[in-house]
């Protein structure tokens, strides 16, 4: 399900990207692929991809830990795989059909997200109710996926409060609790993608330490502060204290600070050990990279008095591009290898094994640079002209070829791993090695 989300977000955006060009755009919205259109299907389905490559990694855990899984763990495992299925083709349809709450990351309609809610109050289930035999003494991963399964469901909940018309009739109090309610679903989707993570590394290196180091609690803990004061940097134009900004920028600079620590530390570890297929270190590598890359990007954009300039310009596109391709899907591919690994044997290893593979990351890096590049420097050029009130400089408008030709090469790169991972996936693979065999030498 999290490939497939993967290949609708990818050919949506790869579409989606020619809107930058007028005429092209025009012809698009004529044929019925208005970006209004296509924008929410390609974010809906790159969270959903984000969401579910984590949840694919979890079960790796539930699986091997402990007594597997029961037959009632099954069972509402195929309840929210129904239900998941349901929403996601309730959303291509309705958003395909032009019908949207318009609501960024949220603009499917309330009846998928109902489906949504009620598929993960089973996935949450099948995953706390292993905290009955304790919850303190667990390796930091657990901790990340019990606060990220809760943060969801509170944050979920609370995106649709425009529901209630005494929030929508408030545009400022609407904005608010949208942008801080976003702001802890991201919080609750990178606490899944950094315990799978740390969970992945510990099962390629055998080193559990790390799991209960200080380092590893250190982002956990900053990053729960974040889940609670992230949103401010969202809304710096509303009417709010200056402490609130600045609480807001020490505390997200902090978190992302530790996690690029964290990410070094996971990507020596898994390259100096011999059992890690070699693709998953690169992809670790390119993780840690793109840590570094969105740390000084949010530095700076982040700082109040410089915010003023780029909100709402393609600097926070290619932000949010940066941060969940780079960080967020590099680490997730690193995962989906260590499972197809999992899955199947040997015969996953040679395919997956670097040669071919490694330059088309390369590529891949290449055109995701030259992209979240791009939008950086023609959105800063915007915001600074806009303040000024001067019309903007011809380059800008000559390089609006620059996203839908550096996108196409990014997608087509991504569908190329599609094309690496598909025969993996097939019936005539090698039989899985998760589905019956609990991992008892590993349970805790
Ligand atoms: C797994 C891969 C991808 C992820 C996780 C991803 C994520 C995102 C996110 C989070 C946004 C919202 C940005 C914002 O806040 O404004 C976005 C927008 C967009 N993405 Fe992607 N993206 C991916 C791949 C691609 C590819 C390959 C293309 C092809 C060109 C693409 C084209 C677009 C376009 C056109 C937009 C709308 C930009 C706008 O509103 O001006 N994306 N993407």
């Amino acid at each position: 399900m999290a490939i497939a989300c993967y290949a609708i977000a990818i050919v949506g955006g790869m579409i989606a990207a020619w809107h930058y060009l007028p005429d092209v755009s025009q012809r698009l919205a004529g044929s019925g692929m208005a970006l209004q259109r296509l924008r929410p299907i390609h974010t809906t389905f790159a969270s959903l991809w984000i969401y579910g490559a984590a949840i694919a990694v979890m079960y790796h855990y539930l699986v091997h830990r402990g007594d597997g899984l029961r037959p009632a763990d099954r069972t509402r495992f195929w309840f929210h795989t129904g239900c998941w299925i349901l929403a996601g083709v309730g959303c291509v349809v309705s958003l395909g059909a032009g019908i949207s709450s318009g609501r960024e990351y949220l603009g499917f309609h309330p009846a998928c997200s109902l489906l949504f809610f009620v598929g993960w109050i089973a996935l949450a289930i099948n995953f706390l109710r292993r905290l009955r035999n304790g919850f303190w003494g667990q390796p930091i991963y657990v901790w990340f996926w019990t606060v990220g399964i809760l943060f969801f469901m509170v944050t979920f909940a609370e995106g649709h409060a425009y529901l209630l018309p005494w929030v929508e009739q408030s545009p400022v109090r609407d904005l608010q609790i949208q942008w801080k309610s976003c702001g802890t679903l991201v919080g609750s989707f990178n606490f899944l993608v950094y315990g799978s993570l740390i969970y992945v590394a510990e099962r390629l290196t055998g080193d559990k330490t790390y799991g209960q180091s200080r380092i590893a609690f250190a982002l956990f803990g900053v990053g729960c502060l974040n889940s609670f004061t992230n949103y401010a940097h969202h809304t710096y134009h509303l009417p709010q204290s200056e402490t609130v900004k600045w609480i807001a920028f020490v505390v997200s600079m902090l978190e992302i600070v530790i996690l690029f620590r964290v990410a070094s530390d996971l990507f020596a570890a898994v390259r100096a050990s011999k059992r890690a297929p070699c693709m998953t270190s690169a992809y670790l590598g390119s993780a840690k990279w793109w840590t570094g890359a969105i740390l000084l990007s949010s530095l700076l954009i982040s700082v109040p008095s410089l915010n003023a300039y780029i909100h709402g310009t393609h600097v926070v596109t290619g932000h949010a591009m940066g941060a969940e391709i780079g960080i967020d899907t590099m680490a997730l591919f690193g995962g989906v290898c260590f499972l197809l690994t999992e899955l199947r044997g040997e015969s996953a290893r040679a395919r997956l094994h670097c040669g071919r593979m490694r330059w088309h990351l390369g590529i891949m890096n290449a055109s995701l640079v030259t992209l979240f590049g791009w939008l950086t420097i023609s959105g800063t050029v915007r915001g600074i002209y806009r303040i000024n009130g001067e019309a903007l400089p011809d380059w800008v408008g000559y390089g609006a070829w620059v996203f839908p030709l550096a996108g196409f090469v990014l997608g087509a790169t991504l569908l190329y791993q599609l094309v690496r991972w598909a025969p993996l996936l097939g019936p005539q693979s090698q039989e899985s090695a998760l589905v019956d065999a609990p991992d008892t030498a590993a349970a805790e």
